[in-house]
């Protein structure tokens, strides 16, 4: 048995006999002495093989990276000058008495403290990839997370119920996983996209307080904070209103990153949608990056320069600044690769003035554009945006997303740059808040309907039941997202508990009263036995961990992750079935070319 973790091993054991079990993360031979740097889960110790044992020295000598080994020894302090600061056991060393291998290794396919390796690497070899002590370390932080969310959840009366994973196609908005049903020949789960309904079916139930950490699955496009499936930390209440919801959970997060990260994020500011779209052009606005919208819309309209004035006359339309203080630096190269950028984002291009000094009005700007603006425009941007000598000013104009987009964008990016940084315009802080007051509807223009902006079972604002049907875009809802570094961490709502306010949503969406009934009749019919007033939010606990360790992809907190193209490299899944399970399940293949890869599988 071992007596410790080789990583724990300190001088508090000094001269005492240890038995560690673990992997040979190194070994070095120094002419003489063997020294082999034994690694297991809580990190390194330095384990010495002297040639006078002569039998463990033999052992000692066949030793490759990885294998996995069994050592007593003794515990010693180092020689002075050869301490290891950064290591538990940096100041001691176990000097071996018996080694034994418990299981050798075939070289592995990278070196181990490699920190270059491609993701494609890691994930196809990903077994040894976990073993590194960074994704260790990761993985050991979600744990501390996950526990101590569950801790403050049970401490506040939540219980945690679990709810099915093959279900009816849930409304949150992205593409189902489907499992097709051999029972019912032609028929489909989905894999649920979240546990909306149940939780609110809980708390007509009378559960009144639930939670369950929890496995969502949802087939939209990947990014770095995107998977196919992934955690929620996923919350439902009864009787409590949306502030004391938010104070609540405001509280579990500070609690969570005060216990597993030893920060306090303080008390959120709140910002409500409009804001946040009128001064970020964003609804999870990065905080730590000091730069701001200006809003130019309203006095733009009777320039002569079409790109300015036909947004700002056309509805829907946006014209914004972006001021960058000491941005007349900023080369012409630089600001041809942000123009470049921001077309990413649908912008036709990315007007600009150099402000080298203000006195001198006109005559001390240096732009492609200013000799197209009238004297009271450009006295109202250096106004608006109170410009300063050194500065430089971006424009972004256009329909409001794309400018929302591209502008919003391009704030974070120089924000984020080195120039941003040097130049104080990047906070290194954690910076959270709360996004409140989203609209209840958003207008999908391909479709020309009425879209739900959270999900379909938010409640409107008190007042606001009646523009569900007069004025849709004006209808404010009780929704709220908690929102950290530019990250959306988790959000909710108020939901409606009245079948009959239900039923309005269900009108404003063009949701007919058979489709209502088809696709949510269960939960029409349980809010008719008096469904109390309840409300709830779910965090992402990998956007959580990813965040805490400043990881740059939520892979990198997941034990068995998929691919930005949905694939699990390890076991290559998805993969082909055979024709008999297909059968089975009433199922033949369109594409011949995979219908034989089925065949042959
Ligand atoms: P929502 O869809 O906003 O709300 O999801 C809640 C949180 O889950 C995380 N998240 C994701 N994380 C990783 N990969 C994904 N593909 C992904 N999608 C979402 C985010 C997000 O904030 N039922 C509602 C919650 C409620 O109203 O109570 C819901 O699922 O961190
Ligand atoms: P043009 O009139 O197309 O030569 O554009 C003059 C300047 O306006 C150039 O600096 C363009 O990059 C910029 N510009 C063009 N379209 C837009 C737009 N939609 N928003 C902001 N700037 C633009």
């Amino acid at each position: 048995m071992r007596t410790c973790y080789a990583g724990q091993v300190s001088e508090k054991l000094q001269d005492q006999t240890v038995t560690l079990m673990g992997w040979a993360h190194r070994r070095r031979d120094h002419g003489g002495v063997i020294f082999i740097d034994l690694r297991d889960r809580e990190g390194l110790v330095q384990v010495v093989c002297d040639p006078d044992r002569a039998d463990m020295f033999k052992v000692a000598e066949e030793v490759r990276n990885e294998f996995c080994l069994k050592v007593v020894g003794k515990v010693r302090l180092r020689p002075a000058g050869t301490e290891n600061n950064n290591l538990t056991s940096g100041k001691i060393e176990v000097l071996c008495h018996e080694l034994e291998v418990l299981n050798p290794s075939v070289t592995p396919p990278f070196q181990m403290d490699d920190e270059n390796l491609s993701e494609t690497t890691r994930l196809t070899h990903r077994v040894l990839d976990l073993r590194r002590p960074y994704m260790q370390n990761n993985l050991m932080l979600r744990y501390r997370v996950a526990m101590e969310a569950r801790k403050f959840l049970d401490e506040h009366g939540f219980i945690d119920i679990e709810t099915p994973m093959l279900t009816k196609s849930t409304p949150e908005g992205a593409r189902d996983y489907l499992v097709p049903s051999r029972v019912h020949d032609g028929q489909f789960f989905a894999l649920p996209q979240s546990p909306q309904l149940f939780k609110q079916l809980l708390m007509v139930a009378g559960y009144d307080r639930y939670y369950q950490i929890t496995k969502c699955f949802r087939d939209e496009d990947l990014r770095a904070d995107r998977q196919p499936e992934f955690t929620q930390i996923d919350i439902e209440t009864s009787f409590l209103s949306e502030q004391e919801i938010r104070d609540m959970f405001e509280g579990m997060i500070r609690h969570v990153f005060m216990k597993a990260l030893n920060v306090d994020l303080g008390t959120y500011p709140v910002m409500k949608y409009a804001d946040a779209m009128h001064l970020y052009g964003s609804d999870k606005p990065d905080l730590r990056v000091k730069l701001q919208f200006t809003e130019l819309t309203d006095v733009m309209g009777d320039v002569d320069f079409k790109v300015f004035s036909t947004p700002a006359t056309t509805k829907g339309g946006r014209v914004v600044a972006l001021r960058v203080p000491g941005g007349a630096s900023i080369s012409r190269g630089e600001i041809d690769a942000y123009t470049e950028f921001v077309k990413i984002y649908g912008a036709k291009g990315l007007a600009w003035i150099k402000v080298n000094e203000v006195a001198k009005g006109r005559e001390g700007l240096q732009s492609p554009i200013v000799k197209n603006l009238h004297d009271k425009a450009v006295a109202d941007i250096l106004s608006r945006t109170g410009a300063q000598d050194g500065d430089l000013i971006f424009f972004g104009a256009d329909k409001a997303k794309i400018v929302n987009d591209a502008i919003g964008a391009l704030r974070l990016k120089v924000g984020h740059s080195d120039f941003g940084k040097a130049g104080g315009l990047f906070e290194d802080r954690w910076a959270p808040l709360w996004v409140v007051d989203f609209p209840m509807f958003e207008h999908d223009e391909e479709n020309d309907r009425w879209a739900a902006v959270h999900h379909p079972f938010t409640a409107p604002k008190d007042g606001h039941e009646d523009l569900m049907v007069t004025d849709p875009g004006a209808c404010i809802a009780k929704a709220y997202d908690m929102v950290l570094n530019g990250w959306e961490l988790g959000g909710g709502s108020i939901r409606i508990h009245r079948a009959e306010v239900q039923s309005k949503v269900f009108d404003a969406l063009k949701i007919s009263k058979e489709d209502a009934q088809v696709k949510f009749g269960f939960l029409l019919e349980a809010l008719q036995y008096g469904a109390p007033p309840h409300g709830g939010l779910a965090f992402g606990l990998d956007r959580i961990v990813t965040m805490m360790t400043k990881a740059e992809s939520i892979r990198d907190v997941i034990a068995f992750p998929k691919t930005q193209r949905a694939q699990c490299l390890l076991t290559g899944a998805p993969s082909n079935v055979d024709e008999k399970q297909l059968r089975e399940l009433h199922i033949r293949l369109r594409n011949a070319a995979a219908a034989s890869g089925a065949a042959g599988a």
